[in-house]
């Protein structure tokens, strides 16, 4: 029996190295030489690929190689009934994410940009900058990445609060959950991270009207996804002054067209969907010990709930 990867995106020779190395007898092959499709128990999956888990009648386990399952969420009606579909929840990845969305709230509270422009014109002059308790910090997504990043900002003195679909008790961060409570959740934010996963609530969340219950001069930070945000609006709240600037991870398209007007926006700054990357050394034992739970027929961890979509 065997482990296919079917990612396009992924360099397939690396781990099945690192995956041979956890599980010295695997048959780990690579599509498109996928061999006897009945060989195949378990898949590993990134970005649209889902097309021939269908032939594969003795698949008991797809893997997501990211933490985001909106690509396989996309074609649902692909993933075989009953076959388990599991993410990644790393250490890596959530510290990597956490570091960049420190990397993002500092750039914009120090006024990196600002000083930066002083700089090049050799001017040495002072600033004004707000005192972290009285920043508040709102972070969308309260789960392993969002769970993080408000915990090490709690830590740095700021005041956090976290927004998520249920409820959520935390010493060190002012907990909201449900749509009803957003608009009182944005209000006194001076930065707002978005670390959501994409589902049909999700999408086009942060919008013309929500931009407008953020109060003046806050800053977007998004890393989760793109479609998340409705370009245009962001674009108009900012140009009309009630927000400040933007700090945008991931994009609706990526990479970015090159006439986006992301890239031209003196108050735009995009990275290339960078924040927290795949660390194949680190992802490997994980999806490797699902694999030796599913041979010996034991619940998977890291299970996604497909009727929830994350
Ligand atoms: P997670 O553990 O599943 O957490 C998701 C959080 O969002 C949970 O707190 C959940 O609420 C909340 N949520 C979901 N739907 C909601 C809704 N409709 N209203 C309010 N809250 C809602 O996910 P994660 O591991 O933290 O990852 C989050 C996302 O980050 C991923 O889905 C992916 O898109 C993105 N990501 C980006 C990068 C990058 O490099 N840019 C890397 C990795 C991941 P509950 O607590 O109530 O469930
Ligand atoms: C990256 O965006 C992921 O979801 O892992």
């Amino acid at each position: 029996m065997a482990l296919l990867c079917i990612s396009p995106q992924t360099n397939g020779e690396e781990w099945r190295d690192l995956f041979c190395a956890e599980i010295p007898d695997l048959d780990f092959r690579i599509a498109p030489e996928i061999g006897n499709p009945e060989d195949i128990e378990a898949a590993l999956v990134w970005g649209r690929s889902l097309d021939s888990l269908k032939d594969f009648p003795n698949l008991k386990m797809i893997a997501s190689l990211g933490a985001g399952v909106d690509h396989v969420m996309a074609e649902r009606h692909l993933i075989p009934k009953g076959v388990p579909l599991t993410r990644l929840i790393d250490p890596a990845m959530t510290a990597q994410m956490t570091e960049w969305c420190v990397m993002a709230t500092l750039n914009h509270l120090r006024r990196w940009d600002d000083y930066r422009a002083l700089h090049r014109q050799r001017r040495w002059d002072e600033l004004a900058v707000p005192i972290p308790w009285d920043t508040t910090i709102g972070v969308l997504g309260m789960g392993e990445l969002g769970g993080d990043a408000s915990r090490v900002l709690a830590a740095m003195g700021y005041q956090v609060r976290g927004w998520s679909r249920s409820p959520r008790e935390r010493d060190d961060i002012t907990c909201f959950h449900g749509h009803e409570t957003l608009q009182e959740f944005l209000a006194p934010c001076d930065v707002v991270i978005c670390l959501l996963p994409l589902t049909p609530e999700t999408e086009d969340l942060l919008n013309a009207e929500t931009f407008g219950w953020m109060k003046r001069g806050a800053h977007v930070v998004n890393a989760a996804r793109g479609r998340q945000i409705v370009d245009a609006d962001l674009i108009a709240a900012i140009d009309s002054g009630h927000l400040s600037g933007a700090t945008l991870d991931v994009q609706r398209a990526e990479p970015m067209p090159d006439d986006h007007p992301f890239w031209y926006h003196p108050r735009i700054m995009t990275f290339a969907h960078v924040a927290a990357l795949t660390v194949p050394r680190t992802c490997v034992p994980q999806i490797a010990a699902n694999y030796r739970r599913m041979k010996a027929g034991q619940p998977l961890e890291n299970v996604v709930d497909l009727d929830r979509g994350y």
